[in-house]
């Protein structure tokens, strides 16, 4: 399996390369030119295309003949960075390519989902921050999911809980919407976020959805997971 990993040398992309790597496939990474060195672990074993990650003509080139493509949305700046990465992988990602995309529970599909006080609370300040400084754009992200959600291409989109670093725990439990119990320890290590979203690749059961994920050894996943 060929598969295109977009933000490959942030701390979720380069997890993702080495999950990859480990299943045994072939990788092409795009990476910001700035970041190039992030990706030293990796060389000689995957190819990297060097470009922002909403350059069109870098995305047309990084996805073709790719069977899956990985992509960390990010909302950085205010120049349509999150929804200009997601158009560029929905209009040149090769037909019945599986498609996965990161983003964090705020992501809503249905609006049925519950957020705890905490999380309104954070969405709350960085709104308000950047109103003053235009560091990120939540709507823009959230605009890259609606076209997303609308797409008739082989989607998921994977919605991280809160981040912490640590040894891998397993694959993350998940959930339809925040305000499942399951959910409620808000907790994943990085590592197994990408797991989550590398594994994603070879489950169907999985395309279109929006999974909200948290740690399997959390104490809210080992509460309320179903055992089999
Ligand atoms: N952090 C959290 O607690 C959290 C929680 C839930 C979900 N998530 C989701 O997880 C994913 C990864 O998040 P992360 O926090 O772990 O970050 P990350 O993996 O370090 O990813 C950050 C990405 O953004 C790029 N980036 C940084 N500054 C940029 C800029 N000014 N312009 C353009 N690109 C820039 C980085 O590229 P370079 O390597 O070139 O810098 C990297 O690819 C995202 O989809 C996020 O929504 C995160």
């Amino acid at each position: 399996m060929k598969v295109c990993i977009i933000g490959a040398s942030g701390k979720l992309g380069k997890y993702m390369v080495q999950h990859a790597l480990d299943q045994g496939y072939e990788v092409v990474g795009v990476c910001r030119e700035r970041s190039l060195d992030k990706l030293d672990a990796f060389k000689g074993r995957i190819t990297i295309i060097p470009g922002a990650t909403n350059d069109r003509a870098v995305i047309k080139q990084a996805v073709d003949g790719c069977d899956g493509v990985l992509t960390v949305l990010v909302p950085w700046g205010n120049q349509h960075y999150s929804s200009g990465t997601a158009q560029a992988v929905l209009d040149f990602a090769p037909p019945g390519a599986r498609l996965i995309f990161s983003c964090g529970w705020h992501i809503t599909r249905d609006g049925k989902d519950v957020y705890p006080r905490s999380l309104k609370r954070e969405e709350k300040i960085i709104r308000w921050l950047t109103r003053i400084i235009p560091f990120v754009d939540l709507d823009d992200q959230v605009e890259a999911c609606r076209r997303i959600f609308a797409s008739n291409t082989r989607w998921t989109v994977v919605r991280g809980s809160d981040l912490e670093e640590g040894e891998t725990q397993g694959l993350p439990v998940w959930s339809r919407h925040v305000g499942d119990p399951i959910l409620a320890s808000n907790k994943t290590r990085r590592v197994d976020y990408a797991l989550f979203i590398v594994e994603a690749l070879r489950n169907d059961a999985l395309i279109h959805e929006a999974p909200a994920i948290v740690g399997c050894r959390t104490p809210s996943a080992l509460t309320y997971a179903v055992v089999p």
